[in-house]
C-alpha cells in the first residue's frame, strides 16, 4: 500500500500551478458525448476519476481522443445517440460521476449498471435515485448504495425538486435526466452548490435559467458542441493556500485557478481566520471565472466558521481543520454532517489523524472543533491513516509545514483520484514529499 513520508519543512515559496478542474472535466466528458459534434477541451484533468468516466463514456459509445497533454476531444453522438454497454460502468472512487451518470442513464433506451471501488460501494445513491424516480426512472439500488441498476426505456418527465441536501450531485443528476424529459425540470436548493451544470449546459445552447438557489432547465432538442477551457481546480489548490499560510518564507502564488463563488467559500472563512490572501489578474476560461491566488504567511486565529460556507467549501475541510490547528483559539466547524459521506468520513478520519499528530480536537455529529495553536511544532510528526482518502492524505503533507518530526501517511495511492502529480507541485513549492510503495 503507497505511504507518503513528508519531513518537516518551515517554509514554501514560488510559482505554482495545479491541474485542471475535477468537476468541470466530468461535466465535459458526460455533456460533450451527447452534444452534437466535437466538443474540444483543454485544461482536462487527466486524473483517475475522469479516466474512470472516460471509460464510462467510450463504453456507452463515444469516442474521445486525447490529442495532447490535458486535452481531450470529444466525439458527441448526440442527445440520443448513446449505445447500450457490454458490461457494468466501474466508476471507481468517483461519487460524481456514479451520481451524475445515474441522471444521465435514466433518460436512455437501454438498461446500465454502475459499480465502483471499495469507498465507492458503501456510498449513498437514493440522494440521487429518488427524484429521479419521480421523473419515471427506473432505478434500483443495493439498500441505498451501488450498485446501482437503471432500467432503459423510461418516460421521464421534469418535475419541480426542492434538494433535501445541499448537493451539486443531486442537482447535476436531475438536470441531466431533465435533457431526456418532457417538459422543464426546475431543482431548488437549500444552500447554493457548485453550478458547473448549469454555466456547462447554457455554453452548449441549453436554455438555462438560473438565479441563486433556483435553477430551471427546457429540455433542449440538441446540445451544440462547443470548446471549453478547464481552469484549475480551487480544491486541489486549497492545499497550497493553507500551506503558504501556516507556513514560513515568501509564500506562494498559484495560477489560473477556477475562482466560481459557489467554490470559494474557503477564501472567506480563511480570511475570516486572519490570512493573507490576494485573488489577482481575473479573468474568465469560458464559461468560468479564473485568477491567480497570491498567499502569505499569516498566524489564523480560530473562529466559529459560518454554516452558509459550508457547502462553499465542502471538499476543502480536511484542509481547513489543518489550519485550524495551526490558529490560535478554538475553530468551529458544524452544520457539516456531508463530511461523514464523502470519500471517507472525513470528521472521523481527520479526528482520528489530528489526533495522532497530538492536536486537541472534539468530534460533533455534524462537524469538528479544533484547538488550535500558534506553536511553530504545532503537529508531532507520526503516522496518519488517510483511509484512501485523497484530500485527507494532501492535508496531512501540509501540515508538515508545522511539525516537529517526520510524518507518516498511509493509503495514498487514491491522490491519483484529483491531484496526479501532487507530489511534484508539493517539492516545487518546497515541501519534503516522498512517495513510497
Ligand atoms: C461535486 C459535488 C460535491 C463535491 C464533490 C464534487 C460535483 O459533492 O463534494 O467533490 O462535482 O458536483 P455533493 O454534491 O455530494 O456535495
Amino acid at each position: 500500500m503507497s505511504r507518503y513520508l513528508v519531513q518537516p519543512v518551515d517554509s514554501v515559496a514560488g510559482v505554482i500551478r495545479v491541474p485542471g478542474d475535477k468537476s468541470i472535466s466530468h461535466r465535459a466528458l458526460m455533456l460533450g458525448g451527447v452534444a452534437e459534434g466535437t466538443t474540444e477541451v483543454r485544461g482536462f484533468l487527466e486524473s483517475e476519476d475522469c479516466l474512470a468516466t472516460m471509460r464510462a463514456m467510450r463504453s456507452l459509445g463515444v469516442a474521445v481522443e486525447r490529442p495532447g497533454p490535458d486535452e481531450v476531444r470529444v466525439q458527441g453522438v448526440g442527445l440520443h445517440g448513446l449505445a447500450a454497454p457490454t458490461q457494468s460502468l466501474d466508476l471507481g472512487n468517483s461519487g460524481t460521476a456514479m451520481r451524475l451518470m445515474t441522471g444521465l442513464l435514466s433518460g436512455q433506451r437501454f438498461d446500465s449498471e454502475l459499480i465502483g471501488d471499495a469507498s465507492l460501494m458503501k456510498r449513498p445513491m437514493e440522494r440521487a435515485a429518488q427524484p429521479l424516480r419521480q421523473m419515471g426512472a427506473r432505478i434500483a439500488t443495493h439498500g441505498g448504495r451501488p450498485p446501482v441498476r437503471i432500467a432503459g426505456g423510461s418516460r421521464l418527465s421534469g418535475i419541480h425538486y426542492e434538494l433535501p441536501v445541499a448537493s451539486a450531485q443531486v442537482k447535476s443528476a436531475v438536470l441531466l435526466a431533465g435533457l431526456y424529459a418532457r417538459g422543464a425540470t426546475t431543482v431548488v436548493e437549500p444552500a447554493v452548490t457548485r453550478d458547473h451544470t448549469e454555466r456547462m449546459l447554457l455554453a452548449l445552447g441549453a436554455e438555462v435559467d438560473a438565479v441563486r438557489g433556483r435553477v430551471r432547465l427546457q429540455p433542449p432538442r440538441t446540445l451544440r458542441a462547443c470548446s471549453l477551457d478547464v481552469p484549475g481546480d480551487f480544491s486541489s489548490a486549497a492545499f497550497f493556500m493553507v500551506a503558504g499560510t501556516i507556513a514560513g518564507g515568501a509564500g506562494l502564488t498559484i495560477e489560473g485557478v477556477g475562482i466560481n463563488p459557489t467554490r470559494t467559500g474557503l477564501l472567506d472563512i480563511l480570511a475570516l481566520m486572519g490570512a493573507n490572501l490576494r485573488i489577482v489578474r481575473h479573468r474568465s476560461a469560458g464559461a468560468e471565472p479564473v485568477a491567480d491566488i497570491e498567499v502569505r504567511p499569516a498566524q489564523l486565529k480560530g473562529i466559529a466558521v459560518p454554516p452558509h460556507l459550508v457547502p462553499l467549501a465542502i471538499d476543502e475541510f480536511p484542509a481547513l481543520f489543518v489550519a485550524a490547528a495551526c490558529a490560535a483559539g478554538e475553530t468551529v466547524v458544524t452544520g457539516a454532517e456531508e463530511l461523514r459521506v464523502k470519500e471517507s468520513d472525513r470528521i472521523a478520519v481527520m479526528a482520528e489523524g489530528l489526533r495522532a499528530l497530538g492536536v486537541d480536537c472534539e468530534v460533533l455529529f455534524d462537524g469538528l472543533k479544533v484547538r488550535g495553536s500558534a506553536d511553530r511544532g504545532v503537529f508531532s510528526g507520526g503516522r496518519v491513516d488517510s483511509h484512501g482518502d485523497h484530500r485527507v492524505a494532501m492535508s496531512f503533507v501540509v501540515a508538515s509545514l508545522r511539525a516537529r518530526e517526520a510524518i507518516e501517511i498511509l493509503d495514498v495511492a487514491n491522490v491519483a483520484t484529483s491531484f496526479p502529480n501532487f507530489g511534484g507541485v508539493a517539492r516545487k513549492a518546497g515541501l519534503n514529499v516522498e512517495e513510497l510503495a
